[in-house]
């Protein structure tokens, strides 16, 4: 399928590795120049994409930035995935709500939402221009929260909701704005030792293979396994190109079947 995207701009965030990463590879896949935004540039990144900018997208100046650094680099930007997000393993309380204090609820919406609104706020007047498109990574956890670190589903439902105010007020515009939600995907976040997945592990008594392995029935998903990268990315592609035209502000969950409600 022809997506009709050659020769467009992008700027991802938190493209370094996992899902950012396998997202600038489609695009680029694609024939999209794709500036990579991310804290670490990785020689992955360094390869796909067209331009890279190292910077913290937790700040105000790290967002703007990164879209002065991209329309100087392509020239303007079509597209914006605004993926970054997660949790700081390390700054991270795996308790309740009694044990996360406002240092954690500050730093996760930074990342999960306010690195969001920043970014777009930056890159809009372009994206306006070229009557471009957007998707941001939100998160089935916006939909259940439980389980999740206090603050994290939290930023995510935010985030959801943010892009369909976005949707509402810029479609007449011309620019489509949808959400991307995935359950668990096997990107380094899980699958790194040092990651939030080894983090869980060692709390709940588990090797982190064994966790790893058990994944996939602890979310509850239908398929059996969890969802790769290159699944997410896919679906992103298709959602930044002429054939999704008509898609305005939805939600589009990819978990295996995780989520049970209709
Ligand atoms: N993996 C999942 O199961 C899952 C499920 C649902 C939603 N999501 C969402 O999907 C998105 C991507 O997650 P992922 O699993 O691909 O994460 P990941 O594997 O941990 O990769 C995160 C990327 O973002 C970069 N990054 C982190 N903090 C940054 C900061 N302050 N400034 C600039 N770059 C930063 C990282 O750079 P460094 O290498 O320097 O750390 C890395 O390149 C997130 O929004 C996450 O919430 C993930």
């Amino acid at each position: 399928m022809d997506l009709g995207i050659s020769g467009k701009t992008a700027v991802v965030t938190g493209a370094g590795r996992g899902i950012g990463l396998a997202i600038t590879q489609a695009l680029a896949a694609e024939g999209v120049r794709v500036v990579g935004a991310s804290r670490t540039i990785t020689p992955e990144l360094e390869k796909a994409a067209a331009a890279t900018v190292a910077v913290d997208l937790s700040t105000r100046d790290g967002a703007a930035a990164v879209v002065e650094q991209a329309i100087a680099a392509v020239g303007g930007i079509d597209f914006l995935v605004n993926n970054v997000g997660g949790c700081d393993p390390d700054k991270l309380s795996l308790g309740g709500f009694l044990d996360s204090g406002d240092e954690q609820w500050q730093a996760v919406f930074e990342l999960n939402l306010f690195s969001a609104v920043w970014t777009t706020r930056a890159a809009l007047p372009s994206i306006l221009e070229r009557k471009g498109a957007i998707v941001n990574i939100s998160s089935v956890s916006a939909r259940v929260p439980a389980g999740s670190p206090v603050g994290y589903a939290e930023a995510k439902a935010a985030l959801t909701q943010l892009s369909k105010r976005l949707s509402e007020e810029l479609a007449p515009r011309g620019v489509r704005v949808n959400t991307v939600s995935p359950g668990v995907v096997a990107s380094s976040l899980w699958t790194d030792p040092n990651g939030i997945g080894g983090k869980l592990a060692a709390a709940s008594g588990l090797s982190h293979e064994d966790l790893l392995a058990k994944l996939p029935a602890l979310c509850g998903t239908s398929s059996g396994r969890l969802t790769e990268p290159e699944e997410v990315a896919d679906l992103v592609a298709f959602l930044l190109s002429e054939r999704a035209a008509n898609i305005h502000g939805a939600d589009h969950v990819i978990d295996g079947g995780a989520l049970k409600t209709a």
